[in-house]
């Protein structure tokens, strides 16, 4: 963004998958943040911030050699900005400073004693969870660094040093997931020994935003954009028509795998917006090009292709259109592995899908934000809660809820089902309260009955997770009873399915969606 945003916290992305929630955790507490590379940090820029957090890394510091070394302690130690270390950052830190990092690996919920009662743990009890996941841990510390808390395997989880007179804190454990329980807490902390101002605003947000692009683009230029319903391009559309106004052309694509009754839906929420899409059903299309296709990613690759082809023709045939926008999301862009030296978990469509030949400029006036971010611009900018309350569903729709070969048999059945998890959820008045809920069909056969007679019939899955920003999410505590009423509906109204499964894993270390 713009340097007028500059101030508040840089993180210093070391290509950790929680970097983005890192800055997200302290947008929530009000203060803007910027992510920044390690590569591209540059020693003259850090002066624009309060503060340093550095984020975690698939790397282990015994990778760095000493030139690296040396430049991070030039740019790091020689900050004299307060400094919070995160996982990978936590054991750099101590690493420049003299300590011995060493092999052990935690992961998961781990208790942690605090030993040492400093300001950074105010609200803290001396025994505390928190949400662990790494392969080394630092072992001891030179007198430059002061122990703060250990876990049950003696790896130092916080320190603090006071180098130079600026402040340098350390913490193994990742205060911004929602699994340690006060790590919010703890980032206040931070930011008040800090002395960080909190003066990031959504409302700024969306202005600025607004007024970037009008300074940027031709604004009596067409700009198109593909609408699906979802929150991300609906907010993306209503900021983009501030700027564009009557020259946003938005086109809505039906690709044969949206939820039951999807369309309509969309159209009319749509409409009451003010935005009047151009709806292209293209099910067959789609359907055909997929169908016999086992893996998921091919079958991403597909939906995003052919989505690709259908804005190339639209393109081309209104020689107007200058610019195409994107509901694109910061997760979006950090869990395809675009920052540098995060790694690839899925390819979410929306993210690099955009081939070379698209000659129009691309606007991401979300990529900045967050899920919960978004819904809160979208709530400033008149969305109905309806639809600010639909779960999020992801571009290649059910195309990621089929496992193994996608036939439209097994499509039409994880439609159905998914209606059936979604409509029971609401008569129990569960469906708020729950990030996404869904129904997912494999290859995989169990013998049942019916009456006297023997049948073969598809196993299939419930997926109910709660979650807060679709980075981390917990499986969803169903009472038994909701998830038997689920479980004889489908098996009643669907002949082809025999047994129903719960899926009981928190992600990590799964993921949301099946593939
Ligand atoms: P996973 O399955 O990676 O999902 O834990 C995290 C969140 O992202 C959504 N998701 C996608 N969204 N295209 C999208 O636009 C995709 O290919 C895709 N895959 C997953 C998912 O629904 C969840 O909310």
């Amino acid at each position: 963004m713009g340097e007028e945003f500059l101030g508040g916290i840089l993180v210093v992305d070391l290509g950790g998958q929680y970097t983005h929630l890192i800055s997200r955790r302290f947008r929530e507490l009000g203060v803007y943040t910027s992510v920044v590379p390690y590569n591209s940090v540059e020693k003259h820029s850090l002066a624009k911030f309060e503060a340093l957090v550095l984020s975690g890394s698939p790397l282990s510091v015994g990778e760095l050699n000493e030139a690296e070394l040396s430049k991070f302690s030039e740019l790091i130690l020689g900050s004299s900005k307060p400094v919070l270390g995160i996982c990978f950052g936590h054991q750099l830190l101590a690493r420049l400073l003299g300590g011995t990092i060493e092999r052990r690996r935690e992961f998961g919920r781990t208790g942690i004693r605090v030993i040492k009662r400093d300001p950074l743990f105010n609200g803290w009890d001396d025994f505390e969870y928190v949400w662990m996941s790494h392969n080394d841990c630092v072992t001891s510390l030179p007198d430059l660094g002061e122990v703060l808390a250990l876990t049950e395997n003696e790896c130092i989880a916080a320190f603090k040093s006071l180098f130079k007179g600026s402040v340098i804190y350390g913490v193994q454990f990742h205060p911004e997931v929602k699994h340690t329980t006060k790590g919010l807490q703890l980032l206040e902390n931070f930011l008040n020994i800090a002395g960080v101002a909190r003066n990031w605003k959504l409302s700024d947000y969306v202005e600025n935003i607004t007024k970037e692009m009008m300074n940027e683009v031709d604004t009596d230029a067409k700009a198109l954009i593909a609408v699906s319903g979802g929150i991300d391009s609906t907010v993306s559309a209503l900021i983009s028509k501030r700027v564009f106004r009557d020259k946003l052309v938005a086109v809505f694509v039906n690709h044969g795998l949206l939820r039951e009754g999807e369309v309509e839906e969309v159209l009319s929420n749509l409409r009451s917006l003010g935005i009047e899409p151009l709806y292209i059903n293209a099910e067959d299309r789609f359907l055909k090009l997929l169908e016999g296709v086992s893996d998921c990613e091919e079958r991403r690759k597909i939906i995003g292709e052919e989505f690709a082809k259908i804005f190339k023709e639209l393109i081309e045939n209104d020689p107007e259109i200058k610019y195409f926008i994107q509901g694109t999301t910061y997760p979006d862009i950090i869990e395809s592995g675009v920052v540098s030296g995060s790694r690839k978990i899925k390819t979410h469509h929306n993210v690099g899908g955009i081939p070379p030949w698209f000659k129009v400029r691309i606007l991401e006036p979300l990529k900045y934000l967050y899920k919960d971010e978004v819904r809160e611009v979208g709530r400033l900018l008149g969305v109905p809660e309806t639809l600010l309350k639909r779960h999020p569903f992801p571009g290649p729709g059910l195309g990621v809820r089929v496992i193994g070969v996608f036939t439209k048999e097994k499509l039409e059945i994880v439609r159905k089902a998914s209606k059936i998890v979604e409509d029971t959820l609401r008569e129990y008045d569960l469906h708020d309260s729950v990030w996404q809920a869904f129904a997912v069909v494999g290859d995989d056969m169990w013998v049942g009955v019916k009456g006297d007679e023997r049948n073969q019939g598809y196993i299939l899955t419930i997926r109910i997770v709660e979650s807060t920003d679709g980075m981390t999410a917990d499986w969803a505590r169903i009472p038994h009873e909701v998830l038997d009423v689920m479980s004889r509906r489908i098996t009643s109204s669907l002949s082809k399915v025999t047994t129903v499964t719960y899926a009981i894993t928190s992600k990590p270390p799964s993921t949301i969606e099946p593939c």
